[in-house]
This record gives C-alpha cells, structure tokens and sequence, in this order.
C-alpha cells in the first residue's frame, strides 16, 4: 500500500505521515528533508541558487544528512526551495523515492508532488492544506514555543515566499492530483486531522476494491 501526502509547509504533512505510517506499519518518507539536505550540501559548496553546484549536491547527497539538525535551520528551509525547483536536482532524487516507494508492505511519502509525480499509482492520495496564517501560527509555535509577533510575521512572510516559488515553478509545481482527497487542517487539531485522514484513506481503499 502506497499512501502519498501532500501539502504546503507547515499544513501537518509530516506529523499526521508519521502516524499513519505507525497506524499501518509501514515505512515513511519525508522527502522535504531530501530537498533540505541537497540544500545544506549545496550550501556548504558555495551558492545553492547555481544550478551546477544545486545538481552536484544532489548528485553527491550522503542519505545520513537526513538527520542533520542544520536541516530545519532558516537559511537552508529557504534555500531548499530554491533547489527545488530545478529540474536536475528533481531528476537525481527520483529514484531514490520510488524506490522507497516500492518497498514490501508499502510506504507513506510526504512532499509536494508524491501524488503527481513520485507515486501517481498510489493507493491513496491525500492533499492537506490550511490558511497561510493558520500554517505560520504552527510554524512559530514549533520554533519558540509560543506565538510571538515578530517571529510570527517572518515565518508568514517566509512561509509565503516559500509557497510561492513551490506553486509557480514549471518542475513538479505545488498542486493537488486530480484524484487527491483535499483536507482543510485550519481549524483541526493533530487527533482531529489524523481521524479525517484515516477515513478519507478507508474511503480511497473501499472505492478501489469495489
Ligand atoms: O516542513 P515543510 O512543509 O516546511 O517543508 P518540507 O516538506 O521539509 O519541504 C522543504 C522544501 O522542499 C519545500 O518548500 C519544497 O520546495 C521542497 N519539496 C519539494 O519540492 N518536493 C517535495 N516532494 C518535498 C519538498
């Protein structure tokens, strides 16, 4: 079973992932931490907004990266999104992911374009959005523990340049497949997003048994 969620930053992709994952037993993937590692690397090369150097990191990426700290730090979020939407650097982490994909028993992915280009097959396809404010209030509640003012308005300002380039660029963009199940995550809670995700699941499998 191959379940592909999807989403902007900060709409609950990787919490409600993991647990889903735990719920069936299987293997999760988040792949944003693909994009950020590629761009620590790229970081640590010179200028991440090259596309040679954002290639040569992809190509060079050491998987124990994917547990580097740096990773969620300011200036790699943002630069992660910029190698992100080059074509190569998409291109040389692609295998990687189906092959995650196609493990035995299945797997959960996490990203922006699992449904559309990673695992367009997948059994299930959930889309999770939510209000760039609602989506910034986490993100800054996650950083400080507490939703300040200033902090708030750099993580909303950031969340949006972000959400913009994921949207508008021509290599994999920012959409829902056409078979997702959209779920608005504005006003739930982690318990109340993880139910809603289960059922749209069961929803998915029962439709495609029948
Ligand atoms: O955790 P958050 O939602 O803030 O970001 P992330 O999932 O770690 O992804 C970081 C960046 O990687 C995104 O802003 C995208 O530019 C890129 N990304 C992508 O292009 N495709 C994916 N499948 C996953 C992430």
């Amino acid at each position: 079973m191959i379940i592909a969620i999807d989403g902007p930053a900060g709409a609950g992709k990787s919490t409600i992932a993991r647990r889903i994952a735990q719920h069936f037993g299987i293997a999760h993937l988040d792949t944003g931490s693909l994009y950020r590692a590629v761009a620590l690397e790229a970081l640590g090369m010179g200028d991440p907004a090259d596309p040679a150097t954002a290639e040569r990191a992809a190509k060079a990426l050491d998987l124990s990266m994917l547990e580097d700290r740096r990773l969620r730090d300011e200036n790699v979020t943002a630069a992660s999104s910029v190698v992100a939407a080059m074509p190569a650097v998409r291109e040389a982490l692609l295998d990687f992911q189906r092959n995650f994909a196609q493990r035995p028993g299945g797997a959960v992915l996490d990203g922006r374009d699992i449904g559309t280009v990673i695992c367009p097959d997948a059994d299930a396809k959930l889309f999770l959005t939510a209000t760039a404010e609602a989506r910034a209030l986490r993100r800054t509640r996650e950083l400080q523990g507490d939703a300040g003012g200033a902090i708030y308005q750099r993580v909303l300002a950031d969340m949006k340049a972000r959400d913009a380039r994921d949207s508008v660029r021509r290599a994999a963009p920012l959409v829902p497949a056409d078979d997702a199940i959209v779920i608005d995550t504005s006003t739930l809670d982690a318990d109340a997003v993880f139910a809603a995700a289960l059922a749209a699941i069961a929803d998915t499998l029962a439709v495609t048994k029948r």
